[in-house]
């Protein structure tokens, strides 16, 4: 349609430059994160992912993301208790998710669901902390309900209500598998969580950021965002990862697919990443996370052919500075808590949402809506004809 190839560089009237896919172009000011591309490095407010997945929580790692700081103890402890006290959802939001298909996916579900939390709570109150405060504790505690309300909805059960015993990862995985998870799964789960929480101004955090800077209300922040995270070349990814491993079949076929892929221009999917010219940080963790849960439940068989695919890739696509990203390994560490496939993305989401949050934050605190500008390709002024003397148009 007139347009350039993909890739290239233009400048508009004035003579600023397009970039497609806004790629290195700052379009905010941001202290939450910071990705060091070449090192391999992530921060979250200045602390190492790996000391977060180390020793914090999922819930201690969130508000350090929303508010700045490390909570003390008494503070955490507030949190976790307001965030345990909103878990439940309307039973007209589980109604609602009643009538929603079986066969929908769950991020569908997951993005309705959160846009249907704004008919409940007033908006348009952003500028009142106390607002802020709930609406992030709700958004926190009533994602994994829903989440896991759906997967049971779907085959015409009723959802499991949030057991209060339970820590938050704890919980989400009882409501989800309707058994009370080894202490190991639950920590391992959680640490999934901090590792996913935030990565910058990623695709759905930028759409975070765009809707909230029309100053709407935090469930439509969220459901934007969630409906960006679903796409194949975002968070959808890490539900490719696993049938890819599958179509492999075994470690010996690894070299022989990568050669067909490549040749044919396919993707590999859990590899590269905007930001990465190494492995992700969040995929050394996440590997180790997949071994230390083999050592206890017993391998899964495709680990063998995801180590295969990732040794032989080194030789063909790092030179490109093409390597594992955070989805390649998720897959396989889900498949053994027990998490469906075609959860994973909604538990990403579970987890996103406290980088969404903190970006929503951020923005309100120095705002100006988005509204970038584009360089004009279609026709140029044109004469109105009448319906009747119209040739049939080409677009349909
Ligand atoms: N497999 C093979 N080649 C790849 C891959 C890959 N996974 N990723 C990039 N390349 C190649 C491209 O073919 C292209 O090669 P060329 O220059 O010879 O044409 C070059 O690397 C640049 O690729 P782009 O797609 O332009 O890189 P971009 O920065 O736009 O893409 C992305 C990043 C979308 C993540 C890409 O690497 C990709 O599609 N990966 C597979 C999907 C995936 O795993 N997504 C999850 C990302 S992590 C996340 O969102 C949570």
């Amino acid at each position: 349609m007139g347009q350039e190839p993909v890739g290239e560089i233009h400048h508009d009237r004035s003579g600023i430059v397009f970039r497609p896919g806004l790629e290195g172009v700052p379009v905010t000011q941001s202290a939450i994160c910071d990705i060091d591309g070449l090192q391999g490095s992530l921060t979250y407010r200045g602390y190492p992912v790996e000391d977060l997945a180390a020793h914090s929580t999922f819930l201690e790692t969130t508000y350090l993301l929303i508010w700045g700081d490390l909570p003390s103890p008494r503070q955490l402890r507030d949190f976790e208790a307001e965030v345990q006290m909103h878990r439940r959802v309307s039973f007209r939001v589980r109604d609602m998710m009643k009538c929603f298909p079986a066969t929908g996916h769950p991020m569908d579900a997951l993005q309705s669901s959160a846009a249907s939390l704004g008919l409940f709570y007033s908006r348009r109150a952003i500028d009142n902390p106390k607002y802020v405060y709930e609406a992030v504790v709700r958004l926190i505690a009533k994602i994994p309900t829903m989440v896991a309300a759906f997967k049971l909805i779907r085959k015409g059960q009723d959802p499991i209500q949030p057991r209060d015993d339970l820590a938050y990862s704890a919980n989400f995985l009882y409501m989800l598998t309707e058994r009370e998870p080894d202490p190991l799964a639950a920590r391992i789960f959680d640490r999934c969580l901090i590792l996913h929480a935030e990565h910058s101004l990623n695709a759905s955090t930028f759409s975070a950021r765009v809707t909230a800077s029309t100053l709407t209300d935090p469930y439509a922040v969220v459901a934007s965002a969630v409906g960006t995270l679903a796409g194949p070349l975002h968070g959808g990814a890490n539900e490719d990862v696993l049938a890819m491993l599958e179509e492999i079949g075994s470690p010996e076929r690894a070299g022989e697919y990568l050669d067909e892929a490549i040749a044919s221009k396919r993707k590999i999917m859990g590899f590269g990443h905007r930001e990465y010219r190494v492995k992700d940080p969040r995929a050394v963790i996440l590997q180790g996370l997949a071994e230390e849960l083999f050592a206890r439940f017993g391998k899964d068989e495709m680990y063998d052919v995801a180590r295969a695919l990732e040794h032989e890739a080194a030789e063909r696509l790092g030179p490109k500075g093409i390597y594992p990203n955070v989805d390649f390994y998720s897959g396989l560490v889900y498949r053994k808590l027990g998490i469906p496939r075609d959860l994973f993305t909604p538990v990403f989401a579970i987890s996103r949402v406290a980088g969404w949050l903190a970006h929503w934050r951020e923005q309100l605190g120095a705002n100006r809506i988005f509204r970038p500008s584009q360089i004009y390709t279609g026709a140029q002024a044109r004469n109105w004809i009448p319906g009747e003397d119209r040739p049939p148009s080409a677009g349909a």
